[in-house]
C-alpha cells in the first residue's frame, strides 16, 4: 500500500473524571452538540461516554466510575495517571487493514489489532497503533456502519440540541515530550503515515525559545502533530517544568475558527476562562510596522496572540486548563487569507515580552 495521502481526523478520545460534568461545560461553554451516549442509562454500567460535535469536530469525552469493572481498567488507570487528555486521535482511512499493516510494517507500536464490532446498524473496523507514552492513533473505516458513531452507543434524545457550534475543525495537536523524543517521534510518524516535517525549530545558538519544536503534517494538511521538546535541562524551559510535574505527553487541542474575536466574545459570555499575555507583547507589536493594519488594542483587550506572514495573519488564543489538573488546554485558532505557519516567530516575541516584564519587575 502507498502512503496514507489523507488524513481527516473521524474523532478525538478524552479521558477524563466525571464526563457526564465536563460534557456539559462544552455543551453550555463551548457550544458544542451532544451526539451520542453509551452510559447506565443507555444500558452500559461502568462506563459513561459521551459523543459531541461542533461542525466537522467530533470530541468523546469517557469516564469510568468505582466499582471498577476490570474491561475499563485502561479508563482508570489512564485518569489515575493524566486525570484528563487524550487517549485517542482516529483517522478514517479506506482500508483499516492497509494502513495498520503499513505503519507496523515500518516501526509503528501496535496497541490493537483489526477488529471489528457490530449492531443492527452494520459494522466498523479500528485499530490502532502506540503514540507517545499513554496516547493511540486509531485507523477506522465506518462506511459499513450506519449507526450514530459506534455500537454500544445510543443517539441522544437530545442530539441537535445545545451550543451554538462555535467551533469548526480540528487545526493541531500539541504535544511535549523529553529530552530527544521529539526526532524520534517525527521519524516514527513519517514512517507509519507518511507525514512530513513542515517547519521546525532546531537547538541552536539563535534559538532563544528554551524549546525545539517539530511540526509534522499530512499531506492534505488535516492532520499536524507539534511536538515540543526541551532545550536542555539547565534553564528549566517551560516544557521542561511541565514534564516534571505531569509528565510528557498531549498538551492541547487547537481548534479552528472563521472569526475569533466575534467567537472569543460568546465563549466569553459564556463564562469561560482564557489565558492572559503580558502588556510588553502588545507593545511589541504596535512597534513593529508589520502590524500597522491590526487593532493591537482589541487584540490586547481579548487577550489575543498575532503572527504574519506576508499577508496573511495567524490569531491564537487560549483556554485555561479545561480540567482541575492544570495541564491540558485548548486553544482556538484564526488562519487569515490562509496563514500556513505555526507562529514561530511569535513564539520569539512571547519570550522577549515575557523578559521585559521581567525587567520591569526588577
Ligand atoms: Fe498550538
Amino acid at each position: 500500500m502507498k502512503i496514507l495521502q489523507e488524513h481527516p481526523i473521524d474523532y478525538i478520545e478524552i479521558y477524563t473524571p466525571m464526563a457526564k460534568v465536563l460534557a456539559y461545560w462544552h455543551i453550555q461553554a463551548l457550544g458544542f452538540k451532544l451526539l451520542a451516549v453509551m452510559n447506565p442509562e443507555s444500558g452500559s454500567p461502568g462506563i459513561s461516554s459521551y459523543v459531541l460535535r461542533s461542525h466537522e469536530i467530533t470530541l468523546v469525552l469517557t469516564s469510568t466510575y468505582p466499582p471498577y469493572k476490570s474491561e475499563y481498567n485502561e479508563i482508570s488507570s489512564f485518569i489515575a495517571q493524566n486525570y484528563c487528555g487524550v487517549k485517542r486521535i482516529a483517522l478514517r482511512v479506506p482500508s483499516v487493514k492497509e494502513a495498520f499493516d503499513y505503519s507496523i510494517s515500518n516501526g509503528a507500536f501496535p496497541i490493537k489489532f483489526p477488529t471489528k464490532t457490530d449492531d443492527d446498524s452494520g459494522y466498523l473496523e479500528e485499530a490502532a497503533i502506540k503514540l507517545y507514552d499513554h496516547s493511540e492513533l486509531v485507523f477506522i473505516d465506518r462506511t459499513a456502519y450506519e449507526g450514530v458513531f459506534k455500537p454500544g452507543y445510543k443517539a441522544s434524545l437530545k442530539a441537535g440540541k445545545g451550543g451554538e457550534s462555535l467551533l469548526k475543525s480540528f487545526d493541531h495537536i500539541a504535544a511535549e515530550v523529553r529530552i530527544n523524543e521529539s526526532h524520534y517521534w517525527t521519524s516514527y510518524l513519517s514512517k507509519a503515515l507518511g507525514t512530513s516535517l513542515v517547519q521546525s525549530i532546531e537547538r541552536g545558538a539563535d534559538n532563544k525559545t528554551g524549546m525545539i519544536l517539530s511540526i509534522n503534517q499530512s499531506a492534505d494538511k488535516k492532520l499536524t502533530l507539534v511536538i515540543a521538546e526541551p532545550d536542555g535541562y539547565e534553564m528549566k524551559s517551560k516544557v521542561q517544568q511541565n514534564i516534571d510535574a505531569f509528565g510528557p505527553g498531549i498538551h492541547h487541542l487547537a481548534f479552528s475558527t472563521d472569526n475569533l474575536v466575534e467567537t472569543a466574545k460568546s465563549l466569553e459570555k459564556n463564562n469561560v476562562d482564557f489565558v492572559s499575555f503580558p502588556p510588553s507583547y502588545y507593545e511589541l507589536l504596535r512597534k513593529n510596522d508589520d502590524f500597522k493594519d491590526i487593532d493591537i488594542d482589541e487584540l490586547q483587550r481579548m487577550n489575543i496572540l498575532c503572527d504574519k506572514e506576508d499577508d496573511t495573519y495567524l490569531f491564537q488564543k487560549f483556554i485555561k486548563p479545561i480540567s482541575d489538573r492544570p495541564f491540558f488546554i485548548y486553544e482556538i485558532v484564526q488562519r487569515i487569507n490562509g496563514y500556513n505557519g505555526f507562529a514561530l516567530k511569535n513564539i520569539n516575541v512571547l519570550k522577549k515580552a515575557e523578559e521585559l516584564e521581567i525587567m520591569k519587575a526588577v
